[in-house]
């Protein structure tokens, strides 16, 4: 029998889990850079936080939800995304009172989807929000972060920014109508798929995938036409603001998300090379969402991003940590060995032991590793009080004391 992980989710170790880690440690500095708070929220909720916000007719709250009866029969989900639960968080714990408030979270949500490259049912995503703001600028400087990250993260992979405003609610009400209209006319030509939304959602046919309905959208009506003076001023805004702050863009009229509660800026960062699933971030603003989690009625924005996505571009880096192999020849010195593990990690200096007993085996497993210095403890060295330092790149070796030795592995 194979033991496998359930289907769409996978271990973390080795390199992956090491660049995991690096790419957090980027994520925290820049986020503390730009002054944001981490916060961490259970990993389920009540149902209800998900099924009226994400939109009751959204591919996730119809499919994709991991929802259970707890043994009081109270429904609870599995977290699919991370912007409800920490507006429930900042509601609950009072992280609304000085606005605006600048939350970052990281973790893992679950969706269930079909898996395929860069698409798991778990997942790891970092959330930025900004309670509280409806200044373009915030929305710029959200834009501005997720482009700081992914410069630094993936250096001189090639990512581009996609932006377009959804306009009020008022507007997307309108909008979905005017969509309802025209894609009935063409009701028979749309894919099955499609067809099904026309009533319901007929923003998410704008980005099937199926060709006949790439062809239809073509000629789909334009939001823009449709904008209240006000939210055409703010997507001006958001637009000259990127420009200055020197971020290019693509302004793409059918960008449209997959959950319900965005309205006015909406954007995505996406990458060629990742297949299908090209998006690394997506966000955009909420305004009213935070009213209806049972908050106050205060304006929100902010962003998610795939971290398993992110680590599929990533080139790997080397764990630079462990380069030292302590080396028992003998099972006689177990005893100055264990002291000397001690020490060494008493001063901060890593090092790797493997029971073995075998300078042979030790040395050559050493090598296999990639270590660049065995400390090698035999009866010479217990009697001696000493160790005897190799340099497995070039093999010398010669005896130290443990202050000199200490001195000569700090370097
Ligand atoms: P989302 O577009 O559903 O937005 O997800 C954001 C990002 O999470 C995606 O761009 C992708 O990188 C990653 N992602 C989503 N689903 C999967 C999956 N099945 N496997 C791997 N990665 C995935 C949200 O979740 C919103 N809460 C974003 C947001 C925050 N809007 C405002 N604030």
């Amino acid at each position: 029998m194979k033991i496998q992980p359930v289907r769409g989710t996978h271990d973390l170790f080795g390199e992956e889990l090491n660049k995991t880690k690096i790419i957090e440690n980027i994520i925290r500095k820049i986020a503390n850079n730009f002054d944001f708070n981490e916060i961490i929220t259970p990993i389920f909720e009540s149902s209800d936080l998900f099924i009226k916000p994400l939109g009751e007719h959204s591919d996730v709250v119809l499919k994709e939800m991991y929802t259970f009866n707890d043994r009081n029969n109270s429904s609870l989900t599995l977290r699919p995304e991370y912007t409800t639960p920490i507006i429930r968080a900042a509601i609950s714990n009072r992280l609304l009172e000085k606005l605006p408030t600048k939350l970052f979270a990281i973790g893992s949500m679950f969706r269930r989807e079909r898996p395929q490259k860069g698409r798991f049912r778990q997942f790891n995503q970092m959330n930025f929000e900004i309670l509280g703001s409806d200044d373009a600028l915030a929305d710029s400087e959200l834009i501005l972060i997720a482009k700081k990250i992914l410069d630094d993260l993936l250096l001189d992979k090639e990512f581009k920014l996609y932006i377009n405003s959804l306009g009020d609610r008022d507007t997307l009400k309108a909008y979905k109508k005017e969509l309802t209209n025209f894609f009935n006319k063409y009701k028979k030509d749309l894919s099955i798929d499609s067809q099904s939304k026309i009533d319901a959602n007929p923003l998410r046919i704008l980005d099937s995938k199926e060709n006949a309905d790439i062809k239809i959208c073509k000629d789909a009506p334009l939001i823009s036409k449709l904008y209240s003076y006000e939210a055409s001023k703010q997507f001006d805004e958001v637009k000259n603001l990127l420009s200055s702050s020197g971020i290019e863009f693509i302004q793409d009229n059918f960008l449209v998300r997959g959950l319900d509660y965005y309205c006015k800026t909406v954007f995505e960062f996406k990458n060629s090379d990742l297949g299908s699933q090209d998006t690394l971030i997506g966000g955009g603003r909420y305004n009213g969402l935070i009213k209806a989690i049972g908050g106050p009625d205060i304006p929100g924005v902010g962003w998610a991003g795939g971290i398993e996505r992110i680590t599929l571009l990533k080139e790997s880096e080397k764990n630079e940590n462990l380069n030292c192999h302590l080396i028992l020849i003998d099972e006689k010195v177990k005893n100055y060995g264990i002291e000397t593990l001690k020490k060494l990690n008493d001063k901060g200096l890593p090092v790797y032991f493997d029971y073995k007993y075998n300078l042979k085996k030790s040395l050559a497993y050493a090598n296999k590793k990639e270590a660049k210095f065995a400390i090698i403890i035999g009866e010479d060295e217990l009697k001696g009080k000493s160790y005897t330092l190799k340099d497995l790149n070039n093999s010398n070796q010669q005896k130290f004391n443990f202050n000199e030795l200490i001195l000569k592995l700090s370097k």
